[in-house]
């Protein structure tokens, strides 16, 4: 049998091209923004709130925003104690590469203090409300991923807030502004200067123009949900997978982040969706969020690999095979999934989410583990499988994004996406929560939330 190591990108450009600023500025307008910035706007914003607050004689905080608040209090001459509270928050701080993401959890991720940092001219601070934890968080923790920030470094790809304070030359948002923060802008998946800057933590300073406006209809959970799992389906269902109405397509991973999304996606288009996955109940979400048809691709009992759905698959597509594959799980299912394939289908690699050690741990390249895919199969079947890295073909061309992320918002604009957001912790069980995310235990999106010291 003949065979093509499929190996992950890791030669990714060291810099991170975001669209030009007018490609995004005109895209998302899905909310108004208010022209001005009145002082009565704000007060009521703040309900008179600001780092100085009149307190009197004896006032005892409470013991809960003491721990995040440090007070340094001197008495004024009317005889109230003015309390001038040196914001701290907390964050999560990856200090090195681990060997593997919970070995990395294990000995050098922990929460540390995080005093309020200041934005600069063109920068905002966003006072994080909630951040998504991603799949693609713990493998960077282990620097198996394709994209390394540079330790020490806040993980957190995407998250969402509101603007605490805007820097003097700030014309896009106002202090209150319920914002998303574009995860192709700031954050551990970019480089350069907003690398370090990830949602697990208070507040971050990102630059101006990736405080997107929170979309209509969204909350905070659902919004920092929104555009790394969308734009990923988008990107491989339809520019690269040319995904149509009519057609359909099996989607492995369905119950994850980025599966759960094109599951959505594919509905959009208004293909039929044969979703697999390991677990029932899982599988059962996934039906009830859009896939016409689930499958329990876990082997029988005693046997490796996975069960011989193909039979199934078959059968629901009147003998032929499906149109497209959507993979972003890998290793055997990718087998069974090119067996599912009708002749000249399309097969999306996505990820590899049942192999991710495919680089060795601290950040050493090489793909030591990396998958197999059988090249009889490709040539016999007359396939096209094609990569889909999302972020790096957007780096290579910044014009891919404005159509998928048109589309994206107006699929949100008309209720017809709503990222699922099942698990919610608070950032203090960050370790909790990324074990659940590495493990597969919930469906979709899951969420951290830092304490607030607005
Ligand atoms: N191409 C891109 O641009 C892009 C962008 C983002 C992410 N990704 C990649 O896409 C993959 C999925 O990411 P995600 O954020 O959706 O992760 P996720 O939320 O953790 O979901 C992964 C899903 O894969 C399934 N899975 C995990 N281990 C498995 C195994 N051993 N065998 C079979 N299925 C397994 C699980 O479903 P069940 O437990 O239900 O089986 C799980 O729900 C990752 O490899 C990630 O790096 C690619």
């Amino acid at each position: 049998m003949g065979g093509v190591v499929m190996t992950p990108v890791i030669d990714a450009p060291p810099v991170v091209a975001s669209p030009p600023e007018d490609e995004l500025s005109t895209v998302v307008t899905s909310e108004p923004r208010p022209q001005a910035d009145t002082a009565a706007a704000k007060e009521k914003r703040t309900n008179g709130r600001s780092s100085t607050q009149r307190m009197p004689v004896g006032y005892h905080a409470a013991a809960v925003a003491a721990s995040v608040m440090p007070r340094l209090d001197a008495r004024s001459s009317d005889g109230t104690i003015l309390v001038m509270a040196r914001q701290v928050g907390k964050r999560v701080v990856v200090s090195q590469f681990g060997d593997t993401p919970l070995q990395a959890l294990e000995s050098y991720v922990s929460l540390q203090p995080q005093e309020r940092p200041s934005p600069g001219e063109h920068e905002v601070l966003v006072a994080v409300r909630s951040c998504a934890v991603g799949w693609v968080d713990l493998l960077m923790m282990s620097g198996q991923y394709q994209h390394m920030p540079e330790p020490p470094y806040t993980p957190g790809l995407e998250y969402s807030g509101e603007v605490a304070e805007v820097g003097s030359g700030v014309t896009a948002c106002v202090e209150g502004d319920a914002v998303m923060v574009d995860p192709f802008i700031a954050g551990p998946r970019t480089s350069g200067t907003y690398g370090a800057a990830g949602g697990f933590a208070t507040w971050a300073v990102v630059p101006e123009r990736a405080a997107l406006p929170r979309p209509r209809g969204l909350d905070f959970d659902q919004a920092c949900n929104l555009l790394g799992s969308y734009e990923t389906a988008y990107h491989c269902l339809i520019a690269r997978g040319r995904l149509q109405a009519g057609e359909t397509v099996l989607i492995n991973g369905a119950s994850g982040a980025t599966g759960l999304a094109a599951v959505h996606v594919a509905k959009c288009v208004g293909a039929t969706v044969i979703a697999t996955g390991r677990n029932d109940a899982k599988l059962k979400v996934v039906a009830q969020q859009g896939a016409d048809h689930v499958i329990n691709s876990r082997a029988a009992e005693g046997e490796d690999g996975v069960s011989r759905f193909r039979d199934e698959v078959k059968s629901l597509t009147g003998g032929a095979g499906v149109d497209v594959v959507y993979d972003g799980v890998g290793g055997p299912i990718s087998i069974e999934s090119l067996r599912s394939a009708r002749f000249g289908a399309r097969y999306l690699i996505v990820g590899w989410a049942a192999t991710p050690f495919v680089a060795r741990g601290r950040g050493q390249r090489g793909a030591p583990n990396a998958n197999v895919v059988p090249t009889n199969l490709i040539m016999m079947k007359g396939l096209d499988v094609l990569g889909c890295p999302t972020v790096i073909a957007t780096q290579h061309d910044p014009s891919i994004r404005r159509e998928r992320l048109q589309a994206v918002l107006r699929w949100v604009d008309d209720g017809k996406i709503v990222p699922l957001v099942s698990q919610r912790f608070a950032l203090e069980a960050y370790d909790e929560a990324m074990r659940a995310k590495w493990s597969g235990k919930y469906v979709g999106g899951g969420v951290v939330h830092p304490p607030s010291v607005l």
